[in-house]
């Protein structure tokens, strides 16, 4: 198990919202960089060293080689020291852990994401992953909602998935978080999901955001007839070791770490309520 942490550099910092940074990472030992893989849902232990270990989802897809990715929201004292690094500066990750989506039941099959706010950095990673794939799947839809327009994330990227002619985007903010200029809807993610009315025949849904939006998500799709163990989420209970050691992040009999992070909600749903 690879618990020590690889020297990782940042090769660049990305300002995505007004409390939200994306990070590229550079492996300093490339041997190591080449021989590391990982599978789109993964995530790691990310060291600040002098400040402690914080676990971010790899935002990246696997299918771009030579460097991943994590956006972090600052939050407190690892997060907040991330947020003042430069590039150039030198940083630890462990992993990748914990499972994965799985692509493989998805081939063939309508995709449909649904993130709300930072939620969207672990689907980015398989969106991205499934793109670089496009002919392995059939439809591919993106339901996206912050806040506020400001709260948005990889503006750039929402904009290139929109202008895509074999990807269909919606993107929404809740209601007052509108600016000058926003084209988008205004609603939450729940409410222009019921009204996308999409078919449950022959597709997967992949979700990810605030614990409210799922509720109410899971409670749209369950309406509009998906059966849960179409519907795949991915948890961020929080962790220590990341390994399946510590016992500090388990909901039931399951380890998010490793037997999660990424369940199905039929899985779920057969857990106590502790996520
Ligand atoms: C599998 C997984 C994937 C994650 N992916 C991302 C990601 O891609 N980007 C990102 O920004 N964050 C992600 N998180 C959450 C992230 O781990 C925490 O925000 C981070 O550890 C906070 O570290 P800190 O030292 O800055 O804050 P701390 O000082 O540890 O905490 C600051 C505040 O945040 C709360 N907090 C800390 N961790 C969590 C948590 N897991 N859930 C709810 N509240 C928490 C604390 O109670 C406290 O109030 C993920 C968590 C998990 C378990
Ligand atoms: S984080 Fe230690 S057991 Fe899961």
């Amino acid at each position: 198990m690879n618990y020590v942490p690889m020297k990782m550099r940042i090769v660049a910092i990305t300002p995505e919202t007004s409390d939200v940074k994306t990070f590229r990472l550079h492996f300093c030992d490339e041997a190591e960089g080449e021989r590391f893989t990982f599978r789109a849902g993964q995530f790691g232990l990310y060291s600040v060293f002098g400040a402690g270990e914080a676990t971010f989802c790899i935002a990246s897809a696997p299918t771009r080689k030579g460097y991943i990715e994590c956006s972090v929201k600052r939050a407190g004292k690892v997060t907040a020291d991330l947020h003042e690094s430069n590039e150039g500066d030198i940083i630890g990750f462990r992993g990748p852990y914990g499972n994965w989506f799985p692509i493989d039941a998805m081939r063939g099959k309508n995709l449909l994401f649904i993130g709300g706010g930072i939620g969207l950095a672990p689907l980015r990673s398989l969106i991205w992953n499934c793109l670089d794939l496009r002919d392995q799947f059939a439809n591919i839809t993106i339901l996206y909602g912050a806040r506020s327009v400001g709260d948005l994330v990889y503006k750039n990227e929402l904009r290139e998935w929109r202008e895509r002619p074999d990807v269909q985007t919606v993107y929404t903010v809740d209601p007052g978080g509108e600016a000058p200029g926003w084209d988008g809807k205004v609603g939450f993610v729940p409410t222009v999901l019921s009204e996308m009315k999409p078919a449950a025949e022959g597709t997967m849904v992949i979700t990810c955001g605030p614990p409210i939006m799922i509720k109410f998500v899971l409670a749209s799709l369950t309406q509009l007839g998906f059966p849960m163990d179409s519907v795949i989420t991915t948890l961020e209970n929080r962790m220590k070791c990341g390994i399946g050691k510590c016992g500090r992040c388990n909901v039931g009999s399951k380890y998010v770490c490793k037997d999660g992070p990424v369940f199905r909600c039929s899985e779920l749903s057969q857990l106590p309520q502790e996520f």
